[in-house]
Formats: structure tokens, sequence, C-alpha cells
């Protein structure tokens, strides 16, 4: 069988699957381990296969363990759908394969990272001349502006990092919010900062970093400081008042980062980029365009306002490296990758098709579909919405109860027509609802609020009978 028949018996498999979506179970149909065991640990062969029936044989014992993350009634974590135009890139970037490290391996996949970088930089309302790059996810895009933070906040200290690393230098704070990202923690962590360096910052009943809190806690110390600010909290969708923060911070001579994993995309929304008044006058910012942009996984977005640190961090050259020239972009000399998968054909492909409008419009639906959520379950008795709907995230508690919320959350998981999963807000148990696929509509919200309803009913503790 030759490379284009397989191919398209692949591309026939996935579109098999997505046609599956529209009425398909949400969560995956098999949860035990050993069942998927069974049919996927299977001896390592001694010999070659034939590749069509590995290719069958694996999507036949995968699917069953595949949750449809990708259905518009998926609501789980902030995970996205992928758009047809980013995932049919996505599908053209497998087969031309290319290392995205440096411009003489692949000339296109360098000159689409500067276009994407360059819409992306106007998109999100960030500073022009900001350097950016093309994470795997917000994670290391946390990793890669904190680096960068590194290397600024010790140099204004008169210590080189990238020489002399941490040892011996000055200490370095991180004020954190008390609710940040655990994503923030464990960057602190890689970049031999630790966990003893974050400074928890108070913040008020809805979440945000107090202001007043956050200049107790820049006076109570000196030397080197980084702040981390959010942009769209994981639970409540909640914004730090990115002004003051960033008016407090820089008045102290810190650094400021804000965490705007899936936030971050209000800014290419003129009824919502309000929320993030401010945010352009911070150091840098990490995001993602697997979440909200709705491209296929991974990719992670790093911007930095001054390229310098940025690039002092993370830059690397070897003589047989070809010293990329004036103009050409190298994409590894902005991330802590250094062979790397060509992300932005997606990127540019779902900017391309949604356009500035679409974009718009995808991020205010969701916030629509938030909204409905929240009303529409709000109004019943015995169900409180917990936070202030303000973006794409709606927090239900049930019964004012730990166990019943739970049971009500586990329920509907198991009937299958949505998913979503719990937390706990400011100590109570939620359910947690984010809206953040291309594809949902309230109509998937109507028919997901009937199913909860369904659930809740079900429950003793709601005292509905
Ligand atoms: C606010 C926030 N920050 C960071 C992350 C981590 O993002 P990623 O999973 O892309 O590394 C998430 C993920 O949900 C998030 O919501």
């Amino acid at each position: 069988m030759d490379s284009r028949d397989l191919l398209t018996a692949a591309a026939g498999h996935a579109a098999d699957f997505l046609q599956t979506l529209p009425d398909g179970r949400v969560g995956a149909d098999v949860l035990d381990v050993d069942a998927l065991r069974e049919g996927l640990a299977v001896p390592l062969p001694d010999g070659p296969g034939d590749s069509r029936a590995v290719l069958d044989e694996l999507v036949a014992a995968a699917t069953p363990g595949i949750v449809r993350s990708q259905s518009p009634r998926y609501f789980g974590y902030v995970i996205g759908g992928a758009l047809p135009a980013a995932m049919a890139a996505d599908v053209v970037a497998v087969g031309w394969d290319q290392n995205a490290g440096g411009y003489s391996v692949s000339p296109a996949s360098a000159v689409v990272e500067e276009v994407v970088g360059a819409w992306l930089i106007d998109l999100l309302g960030l500073p022009a001349g900001a350097s950016f790059g093309l994470t795997t996810g917000c994670q290391q895009a946390h990793v890669t502006c904190l680096a960068a933070a590194r290397n600024a906040v010790l140099a204004g200290a008169g210590w080189d990092a990238e020489v002399g690393g941490l040892q011996g230098a000055p200490r370095v704070r991180l004020l954190v919010s008390e609710e940040r990202h655990v994503t923030i923690d464990r960057a602190a962590r890689i970049l031999g900062f630790g966990t003893a360096a974050l400074v928890p910052v108070a913040v008020g009943e809805a979440g945000l970093i107090d202001p007043a809190a956050l200049r107790a806690e820049l006076a109570a110390g000196d030397g080197p400081t980084i702040v981390c600010a959010q942009a769209g909290d994981v639970n409540s969708g909640g914004f730090d008042p990115l002004d003051e923060v960033v008016a407090a911070a820089h008045a102290a001579g810190a650094w400021v980062h804000v965490d705007g994993a899936f936030g971050l995309w209000a800014a290419a929304s003129p009824r919502h980029r309000r929320l993030l008044s401010g945010h352009a006058g911070a150091d840098s910012w990490a995001t993602d365009a697997h979440k909200w942009l709705n491209v296929p996984h991974d990719c992670g977005l790093a911007f930095v306002a001054d390229p310098r640190p940025h690039h002092a961090a993370m830059g690397v050259s070897a003589a047989y490296l070809r010293a990329s020239r004036e103009g050409e972009r190298d994409g590894s000399r902005w991330v802590p990758d250094f062979s790397r998968r060509a992300r932005g054909f997606a990127v540019y492909a779902a900017l391309r098709s949604l356009g500035r409008e679409g974009i718009a419009e995808l991020i205010e639906r969701c916030c629509a579909c938030a909204g409905r959520f929240a009303e529409v379950l709000g109004a019943e008795d015995g169900i409180e919405i917990l936070n202030d709907v303000v973006l794409n995230q709606v927090l239900v508690r049930f019964g004012d109860d730990d166990d019943a919320t739970d049971a009500v959350v586990a329920a509907v998981q198991e009937e299958g027509s949505c998913w979503m999963s719990p937390t706990t807000w400011r100590g109570r148990r939620a359910m947690r609802i984010s809206v953040s696929n291309w594809a949902t509509t309230s109509g998937d919200v109507d028919r997901s609020c009937a199913a909860i309803l369904a659930a809740a009913s079900a429950l003793p503790a709601m005292g509905w009978d």
C-alpha cells in the first residue's frame, strides 16, 4: 500500500470520528484501563507488520477510549475543539513533517510563524515590537516568559543569570495570586526559583488580586521581583485588575507576567476587551492557541514586550547551525525546544479562516452560552451560580451541598450527552462549565441544561419531588 492510500484511509478514520460528535457519548465509551489495555497492549512484534492493518487495528482498539472533547457539548477543563481549517492544515503539516527549529530547515514554517506572531500581537492588543514563541502549551509559555523575566530582573540587580544561573544570585521574589494556576508553581520549580520564592498575594471575594494587598507585599520586600497576574481564572474566568497590578508593580520596579491561557483572547472581542484593561502595560504574556483559538493540540504562545531578555534566555547557536540572515526567524531561539513541531501552520489557518470578526464572534458566542447556562440553571431553586460570569466559565452548586454537587457532576458525565468536571471554588464544591468550543450553540446549552436538571432532579438532596 502506498502512502497516498494510507493517508486517505487515515483521513477517513478521522472524518468518521468527527461524524460521531453530534450524537455520540461525549465522555469516552470505555473508561476501564484494563479493557483499553486488552486491545492495545499487544506484545511488541518481532518483525514488520502491514501498515494498513496497524492503522485499522490501532483505530479500532483506541476509539472506545477517545473522549469526544471536540463535541460542542464538552465543557470540561478548558479544552476547545479544532476548527476545520486548522485541523486540515495540521494534517498537511504532518505530511510535510517539518522541523520548525530554524529557518534553514523549514523556511516556510519560519515565515508562517513570523506572520502569525504579527497577527496575534495585533489581535491580542500587545505592544508592537514584542517578541513571541510558539510552545507546547501555556505551561511552557510560562517557563519561556518567566525565564525572560528572571534574566531581566537579575540583570537589573547586576547579575547575569545566563552565565551564573541562580547559584549565588540575589534572591528573586515571585508575587503570585492566591488563586494562580498550578502551572505557575511548576514554572517556578523548573526555573530554579523554587516554590518557596512564591509569595501569595491575597485575593478578594471574587478570587481576584487585591491591589492593596499587592502594594503591601511589594513594599514588604525588595530586590528582584516578578508579579504574576491572571487574565481568566481557570475556575471563575475572573480577571485580576491588571491596570492597578501593572501600575503598582512597575512603581516598585517589578516585572509583570500575565497568565492569559484563555482570557487573553478577550482582547479579540470588542465586547469583552475591557476586562483586560491595562494588560498591554505588562512585560510578558502566556496564552494558548489550543484552547480558545481551537487549533488542534498542541500550541501555546509566549510573548515578551522586550525581545532582549527573551532572546538572552532562549537563544542558542552552534557551529553546525546555519546562522540566520537578517530578517530570517529561527523559531527555536524563542522557546525552550530545539527541534520542534511546525505549529504555525494550524494557527495560520485558524486565524485566516475566521478573520478578526470570526474570532470576535467565537469569543462572544462562547461567553453568551456561558451566560445562558448561568441564567437557566441559576433560575432553579437549590441551584446557585458561584461566580460572576464575566467570560466563558460558570461554577454551579447544587443543594448548597458538596456531595450533592459531586453527585450531579458524576450523573451528568455518566449520562453522556454533555461533559463537565468538578472543582472546589473558595472552599465549596462546584460543577465547572467552560465554554470554549467553536461549534457550541445555544441549542447545545439547552440540551445540556436539560441533562443537568434531570440529573439534579433525581437527587433526594435537591428536594424537588
Ligand atoms: C489559567 C491557566 N493557565 C495555564 C494553563 C495551562 O495551560 P496548558 O495546559 O496549555 O499548559 C491553564 C490550563 O487550563 C489555565 O487555565
